[in-house]
């Protein structure tokens, strides 16, 4: 699959990017924002930009007349679903994955069953019950995946609320610092850290898997921290073997496709020590920095962010039926 530049009159304008929000990730949304904005003033588009939060009380107003709406946006209310039904409600054409897709992407413990389902392998886990004692439930944990496990939100993203648990009492910790929030744990899996970043072409349906990037922190989690500029060592492609490689792109894609996402997507692995792939999460709207991962990848496979941005583009539109 080739990565072109528009042809004039490709886009329905005016175009709008919305962006901001109130998810935990908003900050990062705003400069995924403002990036995209600049790149498609430079397309000649003049954009107009909308913030989720700023101008929800006017935002169908805001929205009025907009011929396409570009998500550079994460989170809670923007990437999950919410946005993309009353944009589909609304008429308005929009980037980036439909409403199903979105629902289940963004929450972690549907995401994996479809995933499994699928065939890819994902670590075993459960849902933290908060109806039960954290004592209780931080031994029926430790009882039903053994230590170290991870616990993390269930609909989250950015590492934000993640957490390393090496003792019942960690998971006890974390259980009541989670503030009522939907938990879940899973088993900890030493290994590298890799995502990968999936383009389809919708009129071939062809896919365009990217290479695979690492990133290497000291304790080997891939924390919040160091997606805010912490010590992070980045690998494009990732250190692994060619066999790896082909398994990581391979289960990408089949994820992808089985979550019925749209015209990109980027997932989020483990390869544990002894060389096994074994799949975390999607992300249905990753960032879209000019240095964000997502575009690190496109660069190593020869596709500049411009044009990352044009395929993001062509891919809207108002209805995914047909690719749910
Ligand atoms: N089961 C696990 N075993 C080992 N490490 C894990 C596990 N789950 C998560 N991690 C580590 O935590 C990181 C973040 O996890 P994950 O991708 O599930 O969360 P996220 O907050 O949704 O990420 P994103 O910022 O991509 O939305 C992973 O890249 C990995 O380094
Ligand atoms: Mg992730």
């Amino acid at each position: 699959m080739s990565i072109g530049s528009l042809a004039p009159g490709e886009i329905p304008q005016p175009v709008a990017v919305i962006t901001g929000g109130w998810a935990k990730e908003r900050d990062r949304s705003l400069m995924s924002g403002r990036e995209v904005a600049d790149t498609l003033t430079t397309m000649g588009l003049a954009p107009r930009v909308i913030d989720l939060e700023d101008d929800r009380e006017i935002l169908v107003e805001r929205l009025h007349g907009v011929g396409l709406a570009f998500l550079a946006i994460a989170g809670r209310g923007a990437e999950d679903g919410r946005l993309q039904g009353l944009l589909e409600t609304l008429g308005v054409a929009y980037t980036g994955s439909g409403v199903l897709a979105s629902a289940v992407g963004m929450n972690k413990l549907a995401a994996k069953t479809i995933v499994a389902f699928a065939g890819v392998r994902v670590p075993e886990g459960c849902r933290v019950d908060h109806e039960a004692k954290a004592e209780t439930e931080a031994a029926r944990i430790a009882e039903l995946l053994g230590l170290p496990v991870i616990l993390k939100p269930v609909s989250e993203g950015g590492s934000i609320g993640l957490r390393t648990a090496h003792t019942q009492h960690d998971v006890v910790d974390a259980i009541l610092s989670g503030a009522g929030e939907d938990l879940m744990a899973e088993v900890y899996h030493p290994g590298r850290s890799v995502s990968v970043g999936v383009l389809v072409d919708l009129a071939t349906d062809t896919a365009r898997v990217l290479p695979p990037l690492e990133a290497e922190t000291p304790d080997g989690v891939y924390s919040f921290a160091a997606k805010r500029g912490g010590d992070c060592a980045y690998y494009c492609p990732a250190r692994v073997e060619p066999d790896t490689v082909r398994a990581l792109q391979l289960q990408a894609v089949t994820a992808h496709r089985a979550l019925r996402c749209h015209s990109y997507s980027r997932h989020d692995f483990i390869v544990t020590d002894s060389g096994e792939v074994l799949w975390l999460e999607v992300n249905t709207l990753p960032g879209l920095t000019r240095t964000g991962n997502l575009a690190r990848m496109a660069d190593v496979d020869g596709i500049a962010y411009e044009d990352l941005i044009a395929h993001i583009l062509r891919g809207a539109c108002i209805d995914r039926r047909a690719h749910a």
